[in-house]
């Protein structure tokens, strides 16, 4: 077998056998395929798509690439979830501990953000003396004891996708189905969880633009991780504007806070008791959709969600102060409003520009390497259907870089006013 017949054969639109996949993963993965060739066969797989089965083969080739984490120690259902990713994405941080506090294991391996896109783990990393690396017995023993952890990916994981992703990232290939499939179930079933739901997003922010692609990658992956043994579900969500109103680390994190407290944004809200409510009906808990969705909202507003997260934030170093007290937060040396010039109705705030503003803020990393400033972001007033006045706060960026015209007009066109 060689890997220029591979490349041929994908360029000439025809399937690629269960042995070929595995040859070009498993080389790529021990450096004995170069970078060029595998750009070439990533563009031919973008252009001429792969069938359901060559994308559950090669997800299986990536999976087998790492170890599997085990967590067969953990009494209990152990569920897990993923999101294609998004602006103010910060489900994981109010869905875990609730998760936890409802019943369920909920063992956590979450990335870091790049671009527009924010991660979980810069986020938890914004609560003072958070440790996100912990080692597996200690992960394992959290889970048990507490019911959640939640830490950075692990190296030995799939280091299939750790190569393929970044040269994707670089080669404009990152677009394509099977590929972000593949990637994406890979890894949630290299981390060991039973359940797996999954939040795919659409619209301006996410990587699908329209519904009814997030549908058609919705049911890729859930056929992918079916046929590889385990349980998926899908939640298709909307990502034309940000999830809440806080984009930016710790200011995610406050807002998540005040969503365990009872008074968080109905979106992030309702996103989280019906993904919540999802997991209780797979972990067969309760036999409808209704009663799994009060339980989950009882349990959000009794206060045992936030309980939970402070037992999760202590056990992994963190300063549980911080929900009582933001000050405890890194703070920002300057803060400027966004004021509307325009009066009228708020059709549209796109999740992409702000999410790119955060970033120029400071508040995410334009390359691997670049350092986050957690209290960077921005904290929006306004969001769709609301009414504004000229003269209005639209939005409040928090920053260590001091004010900037561009990023003010940056956000400001952000805003569709009607
Ligand atoms: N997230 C992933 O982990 N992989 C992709 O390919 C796209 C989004």
């Amino acid at each position: 077998m060689n890997i220029i017949d591979i490349i041929e054969k994908k360029a000439k639109k025809k399937p690629l056998s269960k042995e070929e996949i595995e040859f070009f993963v498993n080389g790529y993965t021990k450096n004995e395929i170069p970078d060029y060739q595998i750009s070439a066969l990533l563009m031919a797989i973008k252009l001429n798509n792969m069938s359901n089965r060559e994308t559950v083969d090669l997800t299986r080739a990536m999976l087998n690439s790492g170890v599997v984490n085990d967590l067969s120690s953990i009494p209990g259902v152990c569920v897990d979830k993923h999101s294609t990713g998004g602006v103010g994405d910060k489900t994981t941080i109010v869905l875990a501990p609730l998760v936890a506090a409802c019943g369920l294991n909920i063992a956590k391996m979450s990335g870091r953000g790049l671009g527009h896109t924010g991660g979980t783990i810069d986020k938890l990393e914004s609560i003072p003396n958070f440790k996100t690396q912990l080692s597996q017995q200690k992960f394992l023993n959290q889970v048990k004891k507490i019911g959640i952890a939640v830490i950075g990916q692990s190296k030995n994981m799939v280091p299939a996708d750790k190569k393929l992703y970044a040269l994707r990232d670089v080669t404009g290939t990152v677009d394509s189905m099977p590929l972000i499939a593949s990637s994406i179930i890979s890894k949630k079933l290299a981390s060991g969880a039973s359940i797996i739901e999954l939040d795919v997003k659409y619209g301006d922010g996410a990587f699908m633009k329209n519904k009814k692609d997030a549908t058609k990658l919705a049911n890729l992956m859930i056929y992918v991780g079916k046929k590889l043994g385990r349980k998926v579900r899908a939640v298709i969500s909307d990502m034309n504007e940000p999830l809440g109103y806080a984009i930016g680390n710790s200011l995610e994190v406050i807002e998540c806070i005040e969503t365990l407290k009872g008074h968080g944004p109905k979106d992030l809200t309702d996103l989280c008791l019906h993904i919540c409510a999802e997991f209780l009906l797979e972990a067969k808990k309760f036999r409808k959709y209704e009663q799994a969705h009060e339980y989950a909202k009882g349990i959000l507003y009794s206060g045992k969600a936030l309980d939970k997260f402070k037992e999760f934030v202590k056990a992994q170093g963190g300063n549980v102060g911080i929900v009582d007290n933001y000050s405890l937060f890194k703070q920002p040396k300057y803060s400027f409003d966004i004021i509307s010039n325009k009066k009228g109705t708020i059709k549209n705030v796109k999740a992409l520009n702000i999410g790119h503003c955060s970033m120029l803020l400071g508040g995410g990393r334009m390359t691997k390497d670049d350092v986050i400033d957690m209290s960077a972001g921005i904290v929006l007033k306004k969001k769709n259907n609301d009414v504004v006045n000229v003269g209005d706060v639209l939005a409040t960026c928090y920053t260590d870089k001091y004010f900037s015209q561009e990023i003010n007009d940056a956000i400001l066109n952000a805003f569709t006013i009607n």
